[in-house]
């Protein structure tokens, strides 16, 4: 089947600045793993755009170029990183802070993570109550800190000879809130805005001032930020490509892997109960019940729809499925999840599986950073805008058009995404049919 597609990309010539509200533990892991990688201190292990490969035609064509020679990506030596945090540490010792890389790599490193200082953030503690810190901005209004936010991203470009730039939320978690009506339609958001409408978020502002100038936005939590009428519109309206939300590592992850397998063997599940301990800044946001409930949304959303009880009653329907977070300060950043599953098979024999998983939850996220900002820089060149759900692969809750679910299983979404690099590319589309092998 073929489906050449229309789409010119324009040549990723140039410098990429990354731009990327909360320097915390993901940005800096992501920042410092770049930087190393370039130095050839380490490999970019989890990432897909450096590692993966895509096969093209059939398989006797012996054609698996590797994605990153197939599409035209930003190559590691153009980034520019930049960013805005309440904290003033820089980049390297937001770093050591973290505790996620070796002092002796990040001593190596230590020159140029110095060199990337925090921009002054746009922060309301209503939205995050557990931290708080000096390095903010003031302004009348909300509009009026939006726009400090564009000048600090023309600033950022001029200064660092950008050519082009992408934005990723890698700020902390903000409290749980639903859509009201401010953000409905972009005349609202704007209205509120000038208002200081209390219902909109600092990671809203943030996304307004990188689509207003057409900077593509990937929201790496899980606070609604764009998932608003009103943002999505913004979007649109000036041809810019978004994606989000909340990166899929850890927990989650493994659940994207087990779950569409127990489906595919019709196996059912009457219990998934999931239980985490970490010790970092994260750790303690998510202990505010607020920032909690804002996380165990994705977090819950997940199996519902990968099992699909509605479709599968008799293996699904009495699922009870239970998400904890405990912040547990001696792990840091090196969180332990547990996963109790009971399942049950033929004529309803019960069996149990125990996950232990000893994770680093920003060794997990990093390499997801570097490829999303480099396949929604790709999307923006090749003209791609709004919702960006071929992206859902690195996300916990995909984003959607209006009225359709996610698709959670990773092995589809991986198709999904390999399929629309083929078809940017003018490619055969890959069905798995296969039967010509046969003829
Ligand atoms: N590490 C993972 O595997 C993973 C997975 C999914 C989602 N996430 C999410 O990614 C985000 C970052 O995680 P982390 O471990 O780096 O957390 P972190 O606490 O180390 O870093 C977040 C940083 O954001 C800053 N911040 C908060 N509000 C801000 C604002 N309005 N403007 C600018 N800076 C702001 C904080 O000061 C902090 O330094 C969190 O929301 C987390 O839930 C992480």
């Amino acid at each position: 089947m073929s489906t050449p597609s229309n789409v010119t990309i324009a040549p990723a010539s140039g410098r990429l600045g990354i731009l990327i509200p909360g320097m915390g533990a993901v940005a800096t892991t992501f920042i410092a793993g770049v930087e190393a990688v370039r130095r050839g201190l380490g490999v970019p292990v989890g990432s897909l755009t450096q590692l993966g490969t895509i096969r093209l035609g059939k398989r006797t064509d012996n054609r698996t170029p590797k994605i990153k020679d197939f599409v035209p990506l930003a190559p590691l030596e153009c980034l520019s990183f930049g960013g805005w945090d309440i904290y003033e540490d820089n980049a390297y010792e937001a770093a050591v802070n973290a505790r996620v890389l070796d002092a002796a790599l990040l001593a190596q490193l230590k020159d140029t993570l110095s060199a990337i200082k925090p921009m002054k953030a746009v922060f309301d503690h209503e939205y995050v109550k557990r931290i708080d810190g000096p390095n903010k901005k003031s302004g009348a209004d909300k509009m009026e800190l939006a726009e400090a936010l564009m000048d600090d991203i023309r600033e950022f470009k001029k200064t660092n000879g950008c050519s082009r730039l992408v934005m990723i939320w890698c700020g902390s978690t903000e409290t749980f809130k639903k859509p009201t009506a401010v953000h409905q339609s972009l005349a609202s958001f704007e209205e509120g805005l000038r208002n200081s409408d209390p219902d909109i978020a600092p990671s809203q502002m943030y996304a307004y001032a990188a689509l207003k100038l057409g900077v593509p936005f990937a929201n790496g939590a899980p606070n609604l930020t764009t998932d608003t009428p009103a943002l999505q519109e913004l979007a649109r309206q000036n041809n810019v490509a978004i994606c989000g939300k909340d990166f899929k590592t850890g927990q989650t992850y493994m659940k994207t892997l087990l779950a569409p397998g127990f489906k595919a063997r019709m196996l059912g599940v009457s219990g998934w109960f999931s239980t985490n301990i970490l010790g970092n800044r994260d750790g303690e946001v998510l202990e505010d019940p607020g920032s909690f409930k804002t996380k165990e949304e994705t977090k819950l959303s997940v199996l519902e729809q990968i099992l699909q009880p509605d479709l599968y009653p008799e293996l699904y329907k009495d699922l009870y499925h239970a998400v904890r977070i405990n912040y547990y300060p001696p792990r840091g950043d090196s969180k332990e999840g547990w996963d109790n599953i009971d399942i049950f098979g033929w004529l309803g024999y019960p069996m149990q599986i125990k996950i232990d998983f000893l994770c680093r939850d920003s060794i997990l996220a990093a390499p997801l950073v570097l490829d999303l900002v480099l396949f929604l820089d790709l999307a923006q060149r090749a003209g791609m805008k709004g919702i960006q759900e071929w992206l859902s692969f690195y996300f916990k809750g995909p984003m959607t058009a209006p009225g359709l679910y996610p698709e959670h299983d990773i092995f589809i979404q991986l198709m999904k995404l390999k399929n629309t690099l083929r078809w940017m590319q003018g490619e055969d589309l890959i069905t798995h049919l296969g039967l010509e092998y046969y003829d």
